[in-house]
């Protein structure tokens, strides 16, 4: 039988959504899951009993589908994993790719406080329960109007704040990226108010389209990408899918976010992708989808909440969204 080599099948090679199925497919065919060691690039068989399986090293096999799919093309890997904002490790999009790369994300501590019944300083690998991962492919839009469809590999995050109890004051969830200048050489400039922080209503935290990711296209997050645990909301714009997350918080009043910080008048708390409310600079009425939509082309509509309305518009029956933005 020929094996193929762990090279063969690097994710960096990957750059659409076929060759990214065909790869699950050579996968499954060879009756093998392979585990590609970072170190080593080794190809180790893995029990196909096995339906979820996480590796330190790097990958995840195998994993179901969640709910809430899209069935779009994907964004490139290369695209995902080489134009990010990730302040910390400069404001350049290209940047955070190489400024991130020796960035220690293990061991990972994760401080949870607030109004909860299990407050205390967790270690990552608690969360990393097997049987809640999932691949979910979501539309993600950012606020300078490009957006991407990425297959994330996450798990829900109500399934991690149910650990903590929190308490009937617990209104609001917030979220603190790691500070840490030594490494994160962007904190030792005032760009931000650090350590970045963004924070969910209870019912948006709670709610199963948001997810903790750990992965994207079937490895582990990549540093610039936010390792080891970043937010997803996808009927958010991306500002609010905060990155190497350290610290939880349940509270009773409303977190107020780096970026409410830095320009209140620009960025609310809610900050739904809302195409009929436009940044006090630009429109956001349409966007750029990474990799389709050429710089000369016309830019697509972008769908209220994202495209997600139907699971999340709900939530904000009542209130006037162009004053809660
Ligand atoms: N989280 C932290 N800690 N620092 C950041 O600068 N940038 C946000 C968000 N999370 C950011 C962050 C913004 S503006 C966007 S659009 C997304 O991360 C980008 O995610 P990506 O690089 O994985 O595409």
């Amino acid at each position: 039988m020929l094996i193929k080599k762990s090279d063969d099948i690097l994710p960096s090679e990957i750059t659409d959504k076929n060759a990214y199925l065909n790869r699950r497919q050579f996968l499954k065919e060879a009756g093998l899951y392979a585990a590609v060691a970072s170190a080593g690039g080794l190809l180790l068989p893995v029990s196909s009993e096995a339906a979820v399986t996480h590796n330190e090293n790097g990958i995840y096999k195998d994993i179901a589908t969640g709910p809430y799919t899209v069935d779009e093309k994907l964004t490139s890997y290369k695209d995902v994993t080489s134009y990010n904002n990730f302040y910390e490790f400069g404001t350049q999009k290209g940047a955070p790719r190489f400024r991130a790369a020796e960035f220690k994300t293990r061991p990972w501590k994760i401080t949870v406080e607030g109004e909860c019944e299990k407050p205390g300083m967790y270690d990552l690998e608690d969360f990393l329960k097997t049987d809640w991962m999932e691949e979910r492919i979501y539309r993600f839009r950012c606020v300078e109007a490009w957006s991407m469809v990425v297959p994330w590999i996450g798990f829900e995050l109500n399934k991690m704040l149910k650990q903590f109890q929190p308490n009937s004051k617990a209104k609001y969830v917030e979220f603190e990226t790691l500070y840490d200048p030594k490494q994160m050489p962007g904190q030792e400039r005032a760009i931000l108010d650090w350590p970045y922080t963004e924070g969910l209503r209870i019912d948006e935290a709670m709610h199963p389209l948001t997810i903790m990711v750990v992965g994207l296209y079937g490895d582990i997050l990549p540093n610039q990408n936010g390792a080891p645990l970043r937010l997803m909301v996808p009927w958010k714009y991306g500002f609010k899918s905060i990155k190497s997350i350290a610290k939880i918080r349940f509270t009773e009043k409303a977190p107020v976010s780096s970026w409410m910080k830095s320009a209140p008048s620009e960025y609310g708390f809610y900050s739904n992708v809302n195409p009929n409310v436009a940044h006090p600079r630009w429109s956001q009425a349409r966007e750029r989808r990474l990799g389709e939509d050429g710089f000369f082309s016309r830019k697509r509509k972008t769908l209220m909440f994202n495209g997600y309305g139907e699971q999340v518009a709900s939530l904000y029956s009542g209130m006037d969204l162009s004053k809660h933005f």
